[in-house]
């Protein structure tokens, strides 16, 4: 006699859900969701994707602090020639690079955010690092030109267009020449959102202190590397943004061309 728990119903029931069928219900649903995963997470998102991996940054040279300081001027003409790709990539890491080693994210640390596991070159307020680094290569050797996002984690940079950007950017800096003539332009784009988690209203000023730390940063290193920049902070913040496409918790911060430093007697 059939029992209950062996009802035409039951049988069919256990046929359909067996383990197999089940491991591929969520293989299916694992593949569906993978991208939904990254959303709002642009860490997440930015870590499955290609990366172009920079050179190891150097961490001493002849060329010493004190003369950089000293040295240290706005420069808006650059040689025509080309950055090296080991030149932008000591930039980009006295920018925003790894100085030490930090598994844990510091407390308060926003959630929608992926900690990516060191302290950097510049102080952060509460060590939340709210900048983002936007390098728009135009005649940099080794480097397609383009609009890419620096990962100070890998120090590697990710793709954000193959497009030349610089041109646009020019135009929505008031038309400063320098912006569309350097062979690079750094852009920093700050996320309010990772400070304020933490320090409500007074983000807004510790974002913008930030910027400036690693302006000098930038200024420096450029510098004791002989090559020249200047910090640009008259530009139309929603050109900008367009122009970058930039994500809505991202706000435009410094412009920064980068060359090399002409010869004395081209300097005008
Ligand atoms: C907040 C800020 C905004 C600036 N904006 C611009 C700018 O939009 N364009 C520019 O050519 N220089 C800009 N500068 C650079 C200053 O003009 C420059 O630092 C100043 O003339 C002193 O020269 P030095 O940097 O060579 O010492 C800016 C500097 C700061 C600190």
């Amino acid at each position: 006699m059939t029992s209950w728990k062996e009802t035409p119903l039951k049988v069919k029931s256990r046929k359909i859900f067996s383990p197999v069928l089940w491991f591929f219900v969520f293989s299916l649903l694992a593949a569906l969701l993978a991208p939904m995963a990254g959303a709002g997470n642009p860490g997440a998102a930015v870590l499955s994707s290609e990366l172009v991996p920079l050179p190891a940054p150097r961490y001493d040279s002849q060329f010493s602090l004190e003369k950089a300081i000293k040295t240290r001027q706005s420069v808006r003409e650059y040689k025509e020639a080309p950055l090296s790709l080991a030149e932008v990539s000591q930039i980009l890491w006295a920018a925003q690079g790894f100085t030490r080693e930090r598994k844990e994210p510091p407390s308060r640390w926003n959630p929608k955010y992926e900690w990516q596991g060191g302290l950097r070159t510049a102080p952060s307020a509460g060590a939340l690092y709210p900048m983002e680094i936007y390098l728009l290569a135009g005649k940099v050797e080794g480097l397609p030109a383009g609009v890419y996002k620096y990962i100070p984690k890998n120090h590697a940079l990710k793709k954000v267009t193959d497009a030349d950007k610089r041109k646009e950017l020019c135009q929505a800096a008031l038309m400063q020449p320098q912006v569309e003539k350097a062979p690079a332009v750094i852009l920093m784009a700050g996320v309010y959102e990772r400070t304020s988690y933490k320090y409500g209203e007074r983000a807004e000023r510790y974002v913008h202190m930030e910027a400036g730390s690693i302006a000098e940063n930038i200024y420096l290193q450029a510098t004791a590397l002989g090559l020249g920049t200047v910090l640009i902070g008259a530009f139309n913040d929603a050109e900008v943004t367009k122009v970058l496409a930039l994500p809505a918790d991202e706000a435009p911060l410094i412009i920064m061309p980068l060359g090399k430093m002409p010869a004395p007697a081209e300097k005008k």
